[in-house]
């Protein structure tokens, strides 16, 4: 099972970044994580801030992988494109986020991509990818 994890801007500042709603870890450090967790899985990392280049990554992927596990960030709250681009894919998308978006500000409690994704996990730290790849994973076992 090939799965891409997409990160949209600021997730490369994890582990410094707004430490409080984010948490302490890098990405980095939780991937070789995940990679621990699913050892059966092929697992790829991508984060851009650039909204054009996280749209280029799911068209490339688009027939070489199962499935992606997308935190589209701030995008998730502004980005027609990434929801049209998710939308064009026959690929399943599972949208995380690390905080509970909806406590947070009256703008994050809207996701213009929610609707082209299969399902969406918010508010569980880190473990939201956890959780995302174990939704994917029985996705794409019962496809
Ligand atoms: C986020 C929530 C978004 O509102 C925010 O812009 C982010 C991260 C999260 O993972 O909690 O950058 O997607």
């Amino acid at each position: 099972m090939k799965i891409l994890i997409l990160n949209g801007p600021n997730l490369n500042l994890l582990g410094t970044r707004e430490k409080s709603i984010y948490g302490a870890e890098s990405f980095d450090q939780y991937f070789e994580k995940l990679k621990h967790i699913f050892p059966d899985f092929t697992l790829e990392y991508f984060q851009s801030n650039i909204e054009g280049e996280l749209i280029n990554k799911i068209h490339e992927l688009r027939f070489l992988f199962d499935g992606i596990v997308l935190n589209a960030a701030a995008y998730t709250h502004t980005s027609v494109a990434i929801r049209d681009a998710i939308a064009a894919v026959d690929l399943p998308v599972i949208e995380v986020h690390i905080s509970n978006v909806h406590k947070r500000e009256a703008f994050r409690h809207t996701s213009l991509i929610s609707a082209s994704c299969v399902g969406v996990i918010a508010g569980f730290g880190l473990d939201s990818y956890r959780l995302g790849l174990e939704a994917l994973s029985k996705i794409i076992e019962n496809k």
